[in-house]
């Protein structure tokens, strides 16, 4: 049975789509079969995808992609969770329908946050479906800056609010935005760089947390 991620935050822009996609292809280097599904109208990772099958054969991993919505999703899942190791899901910034369903289905909702009130603030609705759905969720620091109070301020309040914190975090690089781009991950694209590090540090802690199910 596959472990089924959502990447979840009521926050636009707070690093989903990166996230996700990033995350599908270490797993799907590590030769996981892995699902990737794109739950957000907007299509983010549906670009990323088409651009990755320029690379067919070449750097990018191979894995299965769909992109569906509403009541789709559910039934899409019941087949992948058969067929596949690992299934990550892009799910739009709200905490309405299409992202209740997707949390619904997951085994784990990842939720980024950038150091900053807003991004604090707006996760509420997404942990408040977490809790609803009764999902394992942990909040994921992205676009960490080197320097600044703010990070211990949003690790504080996650705490206060006794939501679980991943001790693994991303900084604030630009090869995400590059890798994405090109429909690569950051371990494709620049496999040296302190990116892919961290990116393999996150795909490890994820899958750690599959191996506890
Ligand atoms: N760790 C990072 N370092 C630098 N840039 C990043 C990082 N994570 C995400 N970004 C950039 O931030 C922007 C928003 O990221 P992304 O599209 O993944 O967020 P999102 O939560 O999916 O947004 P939306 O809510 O609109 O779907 C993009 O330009 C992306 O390249
Ligand atoms: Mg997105």
């Amino acid at each position: 049975m596959a472990f089924v991620v959502a990447v979840a935050q009521q926050k636009g822009g707070s690093g989903k789509s990166t996230i996700a996609a990033n995350l599908a292809a270490v797993f799907a280097a590590d030769g996981r079969r892995v699902a990737l599904l794109d739950t957000d109208p907007q299509g983010s990772v549906t670009r990323w995808h088409e651009e990755r099958q320029r690379h067919s054969g070449g750097r990018a991993a191979p894995l299965f992609f769909d992109h569906p919505s509403g009541w789709r999703v559910p039934t899409a899942l019941d087949r992948l969770r058969r067929e596949q190791d690992v299934v990550v899901l892009d799910t739009p910034p709200h905490a309405g329908t299409d992202a209740k369903l997707a949390i619904r289905a997951s085994d784990l909702v990842l939720m980024p946050l950038q150091p900053s009130p807003a991004d604090l603030w707006a996760s509420d609705g997404t942990r408040r479906l977490a809790a609803e759905e009764r999902r394992l969720l942990r909040a994921l620091l992205n676009r960490v800056p080197a320097q600044g109070k703010m990070r211990d301020r949003v690790v504080a309040a996650l705490a206060e609010q006794e939501v679980a914190l991943l001790e693994q975090s991303l900084g604030n690089r630009a090869q995400f935005g590059a890798a994405f781009l090109d429909g690569l991950s950051v371990t494709e694209a620049a496999p040296r760089s302190a990116a892919a590090a961290e990116m393999r540090a996150l795909a490890t802690a994820v899958a750690a947390l599959a191996d506890r199910r």
